[in-house]
C-alpha cells in the first residue's frame, strides 16, 4: 500500500487491484462468509478479484490498527450500505472510507472524524454535461460551464469525486439528502496514481 496523504488525523492509502491470483487468494483469505457470497454473485471474474482484493486490504489495515486478526474484524452496515466497525471492535473512534476505480483502490482512515473518499480514472465520460446539470449545485455548475473544453473532464471529475466523497462521509448515498452542510467538511483533492483523480473529505 502506498501512502497518498498522511497527517495525524487523516491517512489515505492507495493500492493496485490487479495482482496475481495467488496474491489475491492470500489477501482475501480473511473475508467473512457474507463477503465471499457477495464476491460470488459478481458476474465478471475481474470484478470478483477487485472486490476481494479491496476487502482483504481493508481488513488487514483495520486489523493492524485495532490489534486483532484480519478475519476477526467485524463490520456493520448503515441504511444504504455504509460500512463501519461493529460495536464489538476495540477502537470505536476509527473511521474509514473505501473507493475503487478500474485497477486502483484507496482507503481513507481517520480518528473520530467522519470521512469519505472517492476516486475515478480519468477517461472520457460522454454524459458529463448532463450529469453536471443534474447533480452539481448552481455555483458549481456555473464554474464547470466556465472551464475551457480541454479542462472540462478533469473539472467534472474533481466535482464528482467531491460529491461522492461527501455522500460517503454522510453515508446517505448519492440520492441524499445531505443531513448537514457541506461546509462542515475539509475537502482535499489528490492523485492516487497518474491518470486518476480523488477527493477525500473529513468533518471539521
Ligand atoms: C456508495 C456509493 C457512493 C458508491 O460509489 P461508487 O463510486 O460506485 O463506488 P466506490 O468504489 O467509490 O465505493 C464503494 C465503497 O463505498 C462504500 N459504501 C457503500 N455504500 C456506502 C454508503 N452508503 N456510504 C458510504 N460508503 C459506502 C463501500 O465500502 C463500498 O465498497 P464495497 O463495494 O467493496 O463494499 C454509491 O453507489 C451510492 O451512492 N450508493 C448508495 C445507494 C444509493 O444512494 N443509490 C441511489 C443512487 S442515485
Amino acid at each position: 500500500m502506498m501512502p497518498v496523504l498522511d497527517s495525524d488525523s487523516l491517512e489515505v492509502l492507495a493500492f493496485r487491484l490487479d495482482a496475481e491470483p495467488e496474491a489475491i487468494r492470500a489477501i482475501g483469505d480473511c473475508l467473512s462468509e457474507d463477503e465471499f457470497r457477495r464476491a460470488e454473485v459478481l458476474r465478471l471474474e475481474r470484478d470478483r478479484r477487485r472486490f476481494v482484493a479491496t476487502r482483504g486490504q481493508l481488513r488487514h489495515l483495520l486489523a493492524s490498527r485495532l490489534g486483532v486478526l484480519p478475519s476477526d474484524v467485524e463490520l456493520e452496515y448503515g441504511r444504504v450500505g455504509k460500512p463501519c466497525l461493529s460495536r464489538r471492535m476495540p477502537d470505536q473512534s476509527l473511521r474509514f472510507s473505501v473507493s475503487r476505480s478500474e485497477d486502483v483502490a484507496v482507503i481513507a482512515l481517520s480518528k473520530a472524524r467522519e470521512v469519505g473518499v472517492d476516486i475515478e480514472a480519468v477517461r472520457p465520460v460522454p454524459e458529463t454535461d448532463d450529469i453536471a446539470a443534474l447533480c452539481f449545485s448552481a455555483p458549481e455548475y456555473e464554474s464547470y460551464r466556465n472551464l475551457r473544453p480541454e479542462e472540462r473532464l478533469e473539472g467534472f471529475l474533481r466535482s464528482w469525486t467531491r460529491l461522492e466523497a461527501i455522500s460517503k462521509a454522510f453515508g446517505c448515498g448519492l440520492g441524499g439528502p445531505f443531513p448537514s452542510n457541506e461546509r462542515d467538511f475539509t475537502v482535499i483533492t489528490f492523485v492516487p496514481k497518474p491518470a486518476y483523480i480523488g477527493t477525500v473529505v473529513v468533518r471539521n
